[in-house]
């Protein structure tokens, strides 16, 4: 019985840690989203730089920061929708805030190249904020043999290869300054259905670089550890 009960109590306490986490967690998104002061992006620097700029999730959060009023470095694989968008900016903000561009298609380039372009245009530039939000998924869903080699060379560049150059560039201006952040886009199916048969390449190419939120600041550190995961 004595050993019943000890067993029982054994088995139940990584339940109980399980549970501590994810109500920490809870919390901590409690606090963030609702309690805490939000944070001031301009004390991290002037300019942010959004790549996959022009649609969707991407787009909505270039809005967000320039209502904020930081400058953004867009980061575009399609020049007419970068037009669209930065008449749109130009329309709503005016001059208040200054806008650049690099145009790059993902799928296509090296990591050298992007970086160069990334160079080009953040250079003297004090980037205290990336958000690497450029991504693609399957047109629809699909068995990983189904997956045709076009496709997958363009998911493993974009979803992978990109971000990591685009992190580079940008992370030595951070460093220097010993502050920034950077938010990296990941998605749900890593979590939720990273085991689903139809989302396999997805599921695993998008937690590559996900390095959850790293903010830092020069009172805080000295130092950044940047943790890839995959
Ligand atoms: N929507 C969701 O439900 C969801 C869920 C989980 C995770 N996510 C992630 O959230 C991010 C944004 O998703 P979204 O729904 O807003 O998707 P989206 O509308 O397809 O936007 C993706 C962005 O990535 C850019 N992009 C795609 N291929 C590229 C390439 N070859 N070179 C350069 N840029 C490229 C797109 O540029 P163009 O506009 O020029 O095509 C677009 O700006 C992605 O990383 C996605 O994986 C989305």
């Amino acid at each position: 019985m004595v050993l019943a009960d000890f067993m029982i109590a054994t088995a139940t306490v990584p339940s109980f840690i399980s549970l501590f986490k994810n109500l920490l967690a809870f919390g901590r998104w409690l606090h963030a989203a609702f309690l805490r002061k939000p944070k001031d992006l301009r004390d991290h620097s002037s300019w942010a730089v959004v790549a996959g700029a022009t649609d969707s999730i991407g787009k909505a959060l270039v809005f967000e920061l320039a209502s904020k009023g930081l400058n953004v470095v867009l980061v575009v694989q399609n020049p007419g929708k970068l037009e669209a968008t930065s008449s749109e900016l130009r329309e709503r903000y005016g001059t208040t805030i200054e806008v650049k561009t690099v145009i790059a298609d993902f799928a296509k380039l090296s990591g050298e190249v992007i970086a160069a372009a990334m160079t080009g245009a953040t250079e003297g530039l004090d980037v205290g904020l990336l958000v690497n939000n450029a991504g693609m998924a399957y047109p629809y869903a699909r068995y990983f043999h189904e997956v045709y080699r076009e496709l997958m060379e363009s998911m493993l560049r974009v979803n992978v290869n990109a971000g990591v150059w685009v992190m580079k560039r940008v992370i030595d201006g951070m460093l220097k300054e010993k502050r920034g952040a950077i938010v990296d886009i990941g998605s749900d199916s890593t979590v939720y259905i990273s085991s689903y048969p139809l989302r396999t390449l997805y599921a695993s190419t998008k937690p590559y670089i996900k390095i959850d939120i790293q903010i830092w600041s020069a009172k805080q550190c000295d130092r950044l550890y940047v943790v890839i995961r995959s």
